[in-house]
């Protein structure tokens, strides 16, 4: 697929709601970038997209946040304060690799040797302010 840019947050978050379209369930999506990278924004619009009403936001203090009430349940994950795998393990994470419903992971590379090998990565880059470089590693 290349490279993508994005110009704004609308734009990131138009392609987040994108993906939902062919989703069916125990789909895990990898997204790696620093901080401020619009991971959340992409997981913004990917709740949209399965038709959650409501907020997204950034699980960090919590690990795991579940959007239920759409097509399929979300599971957002920030690892951002995982202090290693085992920690992760041991609050149950691998419940969500697969889940029932669509798993979006932030800060994967803290689980990276249980990270299932149907995960699709996608690493984000800060280009500008504004503007945000996507690309689907393959
Ligand atoms: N094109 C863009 N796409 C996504 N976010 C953008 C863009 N331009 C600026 N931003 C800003 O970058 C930040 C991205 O935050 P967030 O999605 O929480 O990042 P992450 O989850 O990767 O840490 C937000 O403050 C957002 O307003
Ligand atoms: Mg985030």
């Amino acid at each position: 697929m290349g490279l993508i840019i994005f110009n704004s947050v609308e734009a990131t978050q138009a392609f987040g709601e994108s993906w939902a379209t062919d989703l069916t369930g125990g789909e895990i999506f990898a997204l790696h970038g620093v901080l401020g990278a619009g991971k959340t924004q992409l997981v913004k619009g990917l709740a949209r997209g399965l038709g959650y009403k409501g907020d997204v936001t950034s699980p960090t203090f919590t690990i795991v946040h579940e959007y239920r009430g759409g097509r399929l349940p979300l599971y957002h994950l920030d690892l951002y304060r995982l202090k290693d795998e085992n920690a992760g393990i041991d609050i149950g994470l691998e419940e969500y690799l697969p889940s029932d419903g669509v798993t979006v992971i932030e800060w994967p590379e803290r689980l990276a040797s249980i990270l299932p090998p149907q995960t699709r990565h996608w690493e984000l880059e800060v280009a500008s302010l504004t503007e945000r470089l996507i690309r689907q590693r393959e």
